[in-house]
């Protein structure tokens, strides 16, 4: 176990992100802060920001900048985040967002930046077969002889196909992320903070992969 490993996971929407940052928050027991969990809990508990956030989200679009960079920043403020590190998924997304992240961290820096490469083809897959328990967040794989309705083993939650995964969406958050976050391998390679792994192959795999990264870089 690494305590207070402060970490950014990177890469296109379906890359795995979600996925592996669960196990990575539970093997090196630091919280996992994924803005789109965020937003998604905001648009359940229909405050202003989550009826917001839900018709930007739905279009496949990016909520704005100042907006993101707050909730993060007071997010990172609270204790565990304070005392145990993190791993953020989804944050930052675009240049605007690492600069103020960088000022957010500046006394306790990021250890790494891991970009997870997949393929933009491979991730069409994955994203249109990708059903989610609408209560607890935790991912499956549809096989096409799913049960109806399809309850989760977790939490027994409804498990359905998330609102903005429509292949419309899909495409727009595809086309967002090469125009607005692959900036940021540029940002983060400049001083040598970002390493890419290989999110393609099982999921065991790709953690293996992940952990053994995390730990050459600690
Ligand atoms: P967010 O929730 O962050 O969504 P995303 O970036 O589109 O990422 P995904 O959740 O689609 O993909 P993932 O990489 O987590 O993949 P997953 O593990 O699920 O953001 C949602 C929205 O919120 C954004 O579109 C935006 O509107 C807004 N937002 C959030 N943050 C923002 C910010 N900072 N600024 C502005 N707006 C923001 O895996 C995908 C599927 O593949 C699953 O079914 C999984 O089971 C499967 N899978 C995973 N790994 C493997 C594997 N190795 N092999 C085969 N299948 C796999």
């Amino acid at each position: 176990m690494i305590p207070g490993a402060r970490l950014i996971i990177l890469g296109r929407q379906g890359a795995g992100k979600g996925t592996q940052c669960v196990r990575l928050s539970r093997h090196y027991v630091v919280p996992h802060i994924s803005t789109g969990d965020m937003l998604r809990a905001a648009v359940r508990e229909g405050t202003e920001l989550g009826m917001m956030a839900k018709e930007v989200m739905d279009a496949g679009g990016l909520v704005g900048d100042d907006i993101m960079i707050g909730i993060v920043d007071e997010r990172l403020r609270a204790d565990d985040a304070r005392n145990r590190g993190y791993i953020l998924d989804g944050f930052p997304r675009t240049v605007a967002q690492a600069e103020a992240l960088d000022s957010i961290t500046a006394e306790r820096p990021l250890h790494a930046v891991i970009d997870l490469d997949v393929p933009r083809e491979i991730v069409l897959e994955r994203i249109s077969s990708r059903r989610v328990c609408r209560d607890c967040g935790t991912n499956y794989t549809a096989t096409g002889q799913d049960p109806s309705p399809w309850i989760c083993d977790t939490c027994g939650g409804d498990v359905q196909q998330r609102d903005d995964d429509t292949p419309e969406a899909v495409n727009r958050r595809l086309d967002l992320y090469e125009s607005q976050t692959t900036p940021l391998k540029r940002y983060y390679s400049a001083d040598g903070r970002l390493v890419v792994v290989n999110g393609v192959g099982h999921p065991d795999h790709v953690f293996a992969r992940l952990t053994s990264t995390v730990e050459s870089h600690r």
